[in-house]
């Protein structure tokens, strides 16, 4: 089974409550919030009150994508308004063994997030202390950007790395899925998959493009 979480990032910010119930009638299995903070990233999205906002809004597993300097001192707040599972960035963590351990202590779900140009091995002692591990097919910062294909390999080899030691941990794939790049991510290892623009804008509505997504993962 593979989980769809689509990113508010696309979403029509001026009646969100509405898109987020919206994707949640169309299938989705999570709900992907992006949160930049003009440091890590160049861009500026989503803080707390807004997670707060969303929590009496959906059923569906809040999915916190930090992608902010600092992220120790944000968590808190995060957990507090209703994320259930929070990834921080490996790039953005000194400590990144405390902020996981941290996150497990508040009651979400730890997850660690990967830039294009960061190896798997960078979180090799860490992986027993994560639910999830997001890898990014883009440069954090935007959606609707190009899929990096080089990151199919990375996914492949974190899934042999889960494998040998026998963990349960999913792999998240963000940035420019669609149903051509989700089943290469799919046979890697892949899991849940992120979209925004591709759900979005899909011009046969939210539930045609999460069937979409589905289908091309499964036959990939
Ligand atoms: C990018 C974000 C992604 C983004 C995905 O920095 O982390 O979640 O919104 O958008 P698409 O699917 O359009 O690449
Ligand atoms: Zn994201």
């Amino acid at each position: 089974m593979i989980k769809v979480a689509p990113s508010i990032l696309s979403a029509d910010f001026a009646k969100l409550g509405d898109e987020v119930t919206a994707v949640e009638a169309a299938g989705a299995d999570w709900i992907h919030v992006d949160v930049m903070d003009g440091h890590f990233v160049p861009n500026l999205t989503i803080g707390p009150p807004v997670v707060k906002a969303l929590r009496p809004v959906t059923g569906l597993p809040l999915d916190c994508h930090l992608m902010i300097s600092n992220p120790d001192d944000f968590i808190e707040d995060f957990v507090a308004a209703g994320a259930d599972w929070v990834c921080v960035h490996e790039e953005a963590c000194t400590h990144l063994q405390r902020t996981l351990a941290r996150l497990r202590e508040l009651g979400a779900h730890p997850g660690v997030a990967l830039n294009p140009h960061t190896p798997p091995e960078s979180i090799a002692w860490v992986l027993g202390e994560v639910d999830y591990v997001l890898v990014m097919s883009v440069n954090p910062g935007f959606s609707g950007q190009a899929f990096i294909p080089s990151q199919v390999g990375k996914v492949a080899r974190l899934a042999e790395m889960i494998a040998e030691e026998d963990l349960e941990v999913l792999i998240q794939v963000d940035g420019g899925i669609d149903d051509t790049t989700v089943g290469a991510m799919y046979a890697a290892g892949g899991r849940c998959f992120v979209s925004g623009s591709y759900l979005f804008d899909h011009p046969e509505g939210y539930a045609a493009g999460v069937e979409a997504l589905r289908r091309a993962a499964e036959e990939g």
